[in-house]
Parts: C-alpha cells; sequence; structure tokens
C-alpha cells in the first residue's frame, strides 16, 4: 500500500487488532506507513522557517496547559498491570522504556542493566546523595541506585499503586532501607525537601506543560551542585502532539490512551530554560529502542500462554485477555518499528542534564 492511502475504516481495524487478526508483517507495514504519514504531516511546511515557527507553537500551547493534562487514563490502560505479567515481557529489573544494547551480543537483561548505569554515569551519580525519582515505574532505577550506591537515599514517585506495592515489596526482599515510595500525581506532588539528583527516565512524553514542570522540579533541586537527568524519546527534529491526523487515523489510538502522549523534539526541552539550564545533551540511536522491543516481543511470544492466564484472572474472561495481549504485542512492534525507522535515525532518545537556575 502506498504510503498516502489511509486504513479506509478505523473501527474495522481496532476491532482486527484487539481480535488479534492482523497478521505481524501487515502490522509492522501498517506502523510504517503511519510513522511515514506523520513525517509527511510534519514536512507538509516545506521551509524550515516554517517548520520552527510550528515547533515554537506548540512550545507556546502546551504553556497554556496543565502540567499532566490528558494522562488520566494512562494507569488504567497501561501502568496498573499484574506484576507477574510484565515479568513476561520486560528484563528482570522490570523496566518499561528503552534499554541500552550498548554490545550487539547483549541480553536483555544486561542491556537494561547498562542503560542504568549509563544513566548513573550521565547524572554524575555518587553515594550519599539524595535522589528523587520521578515516574518510577516498577523502581528499575531507584532500587539499581539504592543497591549499588548503600550511602544514597532514594525517593521514588509514581500514580500506580502496583508499582509502588512492588517497589515496596523488592526493598524487604533486598533489605534496602535507603528507599521511600510516594504515591502522587506529579502534577499535583510538593516537597519539603531538596535533592541532589532528580531523574525522569519516560515520564515527560506523558508530560504537557513542559515550563510548569521544570519550574516545580527546580524548587526540589539542592541550590548547590544539584542536577537533573531526564531521558524521553523523541523524533530528531520534529515534534508534535499524538492526535489523529484524520478520522480514520486507528494509529493515534490504539497504542496509547488518546491525548496521553506527546512525541516531542530531541531539543524540544531548550525551549524550556526558564529554571534550569542544559549542562550536558546526549542522542542514543533509536536503534536501542528498537532492539528492546524486539527482545520484549520474543519474550512475551515465549510466555503467551502464562499471560494470557494472568490477564484473564485480571480481566475475567478469555477475550478480554486475548485483546490486552494482542495491545501488548502490539506495543512491542510500536516500539521496534517507530525506533528502528530509517534505521534508528528518525525516532531516538534524547539525554539532558540540568543544573538549578
Ligand atoms: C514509561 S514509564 C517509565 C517508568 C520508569 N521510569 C522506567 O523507565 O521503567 C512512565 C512512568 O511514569 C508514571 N507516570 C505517568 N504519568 C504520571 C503522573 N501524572 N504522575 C506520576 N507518575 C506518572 C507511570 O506510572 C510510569 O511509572
Amino acid at each position: 500500500m502506498p504510503p498516502h492511502v489511509k486504513m479506509n475504516n478505523k473501527a474495522e481495524m481496532l476491532k482486527r487488532l484487539e481480535q488479534g487478526s492482523v497478521p505481524d508483517d501487515e502490522l509492522r507495514r501498517l506502523i510504517r506507513i503511519e510513522l511515514g504519514r506523520r513525517l509527511q504531516w510534519c514536512q507538509q511546511k516545506p521551509t524550515y522557517e516554517e517548520q520552527t515557527a510550528d515547533i515554537l507553537s506548540l512550545v507556546k500551547s502546551l504553556r497554556q496547559m496543565g502540567i499532566a493534562s490528558g494522562s488520566d487514563h494512562l494507569n488504567s490502560e497501561m501502568y496498573d498491570m499484574p506484576i507477574s505479567f510484565l515479568k513476561t515481557t520486560f528484563g528482570k529489573l522490570l523496566k518499561e522504556s528503552g534499554y541500552y544494547f550498548k554490545d550487539e551480543s547483549m541480553t536483555l537483561d544486561e542491556a537494561e542493566e547498562a542503560i542504568l548505569d549509563l544513566y548513573c554515569e550521565r547524572a554524575q551519580l555518587k553515594d550519599g546523595q539524595k535522589v528523587l525519582d520521578l515516574g518510577c515505574g516498577q523502581g528499575a532505577f531507584t532500587l539499581h541506585v539504592a543497591q549499588k550506591y548503600k550511602d544514597s537515599h532514594v525517593t521514588a514517585v509514581t500514580n500506580a499503586a502496583t508499582e509502588k506495592n512492588y517497589i515496596e515489596d523488592q526493598c524487604k526482599i533486598m533489605g534496602l532501607s535507603n528507599v521511600e515510595v510516594i504515591l502522587e500525581d506529579i502534577a499535583k506532588l510538593t516537597m519539603k525537601t531538596t535533592f541532589d539528583r532528580i531523574i525522569a527516565i519516560g515520564l515527560l512524553e506523558h508530560m504537557k506543560n513542559y515550563g510548569l514542570l521544570l519550574q516545580n522540579i527546580s524548587q526540589w533541586m539542592n541550590p548547590a551542585e544539584s542536577l537533573l537527568f531526564i531521558d524521553h524519546v523523541c523524533h530528531k527534529s520534529f515534534a508534535y502532539k499524538c492526535e489523529p491526523l484524520d478520522e480514520n487515523d486507528w494509529f493515534a489510538e490504539y497504542f496509547f490512551p488518546p491525548g496521553s502522549f506527546t512525541m516531542i523534539s530531541a531539543s524540544f526541552l531548550l525551549y524550556f530554560q526558564d529554571d534550569v539550564s542544559l549542562v550536558d545533551h546526549w542522542i542514543l540511536s533509536g536503534k536501542h529502542f528498537h532492539r528492546t522491543g524486539e527482545e520484549w516481543l520474543k519474550k512475551l511470544d515465549a510466555n503467551l500462554e502464562k499471560g494470557k492466564e494472568i490477564l484473564g484472572s485480571k480481566f475475567g474472561s478469555k477475550e478480554a485477555a486475548l485483546k490486552e495481549i494482542n495491545h501488548w504485542r502490539g506495543l512491542c512492534m510500536f516500539s521496534s518499528e517507530t525506533f528502528g525507522y530509517n534505521g534508528g535515525e528518525e525516532w531516538m532518545n534524547s539525554h539532558l542534564l540540568f543544573k538549578k537556575k
């Protein structure tokens, strides 16, 4: 199908996806077509002058929004899944964002550990620091730091109760007493203390008003030598709200709850330096998240029956479990195809280090 031809029946496509009747090869091809449409849409303004004006218009529009507008359904649909199910897909630390395949021969678990070490290096972590992990997931980074730096203290924040409970259980099992987990919406979070390092991995994608968020974060940064490290997925130059391109756009609706995801560009956060200023900036090729998606899918497929059983108990029926599994498999393919597009040179990860102003 040439890139300009649209799936002309969104409802039909969504139904087929839920039933799992779209073969993997076809789904991957349709994802690539939709990614191509996004690029065409971003490039419809042919000059860099106009494209930059579009980016600035998005910056201004996000500044008018709430910190986390549009992410209300995220947890029920994505981040409150049974831990036993997450174990069927993710690496052993249950990190739910991209890994770092520093060497091609690395396993999923090794690449998961490698990205956590890369964060520690880039965020200049040292023992004895007070660390804040915003949007902590299953605590991959929190537990890694708390274990590696015994005299550090890590405060982890999530708004998903399953994640908080899991991290607290892991702390008991691992004998860690240097971790505290706060259950709170980042948009409403207040802090009575300050931190030496603040980390946000895979969180900014779900936020809107980066100005207000960074203003709040700057107030939680220790005035002396504190640093903020951010890892977010991005397009190398375009930024867009993940909204439907037309009335038949299945792609904008299927993978994430509509309105819950913003694809910012690699340098987008540099427009939000009112309260923090840039210290360093790195790009991690899309190849790493592409491989992560492939490895997640392989693991999930090897555990498919177990996954169906776990989700059957959670959602109460075989049909509902199948719908979830199909969605989860689709997400793995979405990650692989998005970050593998054009050899990892379109969508990728941006790592930024800021200091307090
Ligand atoms: C892509 S996951 C990344 C998790 C973790 N940092 C990792 O890399 O494994 C996004 C995380 O952000 C959390 N999150 C999203 N929106 C949030 C909000 N408004 N308040 C608090 N946490 C939020 C989710 O619960 C989830 O833990």
